[in-house]
């Protein structure tokens, strides 16, 4: 198993990914809905928000349900409910994030990004409130590392 201290910095990291990119995102967002920026740049960017959240949730999901049980100050409930719940919430947030591509109007194609970049940003803040956050994702035992 991967040591947790390792998946810690590996979310962390890809959650600052994310915000780097979210950031730009919402520049070109809030440039579409002003009619100052092309349908095309709000796309790209979205499509890169797209692939990076794809390859983060897949790894979180994984955490979630594989490491974060074995952790002995993790409770199987919690840990339960959280899988699930997440799991739909990241299902949704990839759906509408896959949906943004579609208006081909700037004003309602970026108001429309700026409302889901920002639940993003929201879902990624309760995650690091949660279990994203190193009194959780602490190493037990000793390292395999000597
Ligand atoms: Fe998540
Ligand atoms: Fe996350």
């Amino acid at each position: 198993m991967t040591r947790p201290s390792e998946i810690l910095a590996q979310l962390l990291s890809d959650h600052g990914e994310i915000r780097g990119v979210i950031a730009e995102a919402r520049l070109s967002a809030e440039r579409c809905a002003r009619s100052e920026d092309q349908r095309s740049s709000l796309r790209s960017w979205i499509a890169s928000v797209t692939d990076k959240v794809r390859d983060h949730n897949r790894r979180e999901e994984h955490l979630i349900k594989e490491v974060l049980p074995q952790l002995g100050n993790w409770d199987e409930v919690r840990a339960q409910f959280m899988t699930l719940e997440h799991e739909r919430e990241h299902r949704e947030l990839y759906e509408a994030l896959e949906k943004l591509q579609a208006p081909e109007d700037p004003k309602i194609a970026g108001d429309a990004a700026l409302a889901i970049l920002e639940r993003m940003l929201t879902h990624m803040e309760h995650e690091e409130q949660l279990f994203v956050r190193p009194e959780v994702l602490r190493d037990l035992g000793p390292s395999p590392h000597g």
